[in-house]
């Protein structure tokens, strides 16, 4: 891949951990696909891409939808003719035990995290065969390798993620695909923001410094830490790299003990 014409689409781009991988990869002069189902917010982070010199465009998309995706991906081959990075970063969370998690809930959080990282991957790939080169970077999180109270479902889909990336990298190393993931303790979010809303109304400066300490290191990440460790799997510095788990975590796995 020749870095300077590459062709990046993020999932999940238009807020966040997203908004922040797509600012990072315009730094390597990627063309920057922002996709998000909240379209708003997805052109808020390709206009200020455009506007601060890069090149971005952003479409909407909901990855739970298997022939949307497929069409989406199309339409980015058609239009830019290559797909180069595929970062599929969009989730959602879900907070409760097993005999608090519906069926309902179940399956909403597989559609999304789990699903939906099928489908990009699945539009994305038969792409990057053809060009004999590509990158994959799954965002998966601390609740892929250890148990987190109360996170059922998340943990479910994290875990998914964690291991369709080894599957994915196994699978496509002799035609030029990488395939990572990144496992990020708490990051500073909406995403984190929402969940202090909607749980703790009444004392989310405390339970906000509970979250920051439960990382060893005292604090959250923030989403410039994570997008980082994308931009740099992304980048041809990379290229020996695949078919791995980078947690990025403040020491939440291994010290915490
Ligand atoms: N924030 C954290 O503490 C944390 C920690 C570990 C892992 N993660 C993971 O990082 C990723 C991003 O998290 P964030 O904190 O930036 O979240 P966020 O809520 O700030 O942003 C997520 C973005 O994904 C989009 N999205 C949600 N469902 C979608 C769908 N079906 N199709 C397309 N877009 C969709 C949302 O519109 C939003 O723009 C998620 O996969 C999350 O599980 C977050």
């Amino acid at each position: 891949m020749t870095q300077e014409k590459a062709v990046s689409a993020v999932t999940g781009g238009g807020s966040g951990i997203g908004y922040s991988i797509c600012k990072a990869l315009t730094t390597l002069k990627h063309t920057v696909i922002v996709l998000d189902r909240d379209i708003e917010a997805a052109k808020r982070t390709a206009d200020e891409i455009n506007q601060e010199g890069g090149v971005a465009k952003a479409m909407q998309l909901d990855v739970s939808k298997h022939q949307e995706v497929i069409d989406v991906f199309a339409q980015i081959k058609n239009q830019f003719k290559r797909v180069d990075v595929l970062v599929n970063n969009a989730g959602i969370g879900s907070v409760g035990n097993l005999d608090q998690t519906s069926e309902d809930e179940l399956d909403r959080v597989y559609n999304v995290n789990v699903k939906g990282v099928y489908n990009c991957a699945f539009a994305a790939i038969p792409y990057m065969q053809e060009q004999q080169s590509g990158v994959i970077v799954n965002m998966a999180s601390i609740a892929s390798t250890v148990g987190i109270a109360d996170r059922f479902a998340y943990s479910m889909s994290k875990g998914a993620v964690l291991t369709m990336t080894y599957s994915i990298a196994k699978d496509y190393i002799n035609q030029g695909i990488r395939c990572n993931c990144v496992a990020p303790g708490r990051v500073h979010t909406p995403f984190v923001d929402a969940y202090l809303e909607k749980n703790y109304p009444e004392n989310k400066t405390e339970m906000f410094e509970t979250l920051s300490k439960s990382q060893p290191i005292g604090r959250m990440g923030t989403p410039q830490e994570i997008a980082a460790l994308v931009k740099y799997l992304c980048s041809d510095d990379a290229s020996f790299i695949t078919g791995s788990n980078f947690p990025i975590d403040g020491g939440f796995v291994t010290l915490n003990n």
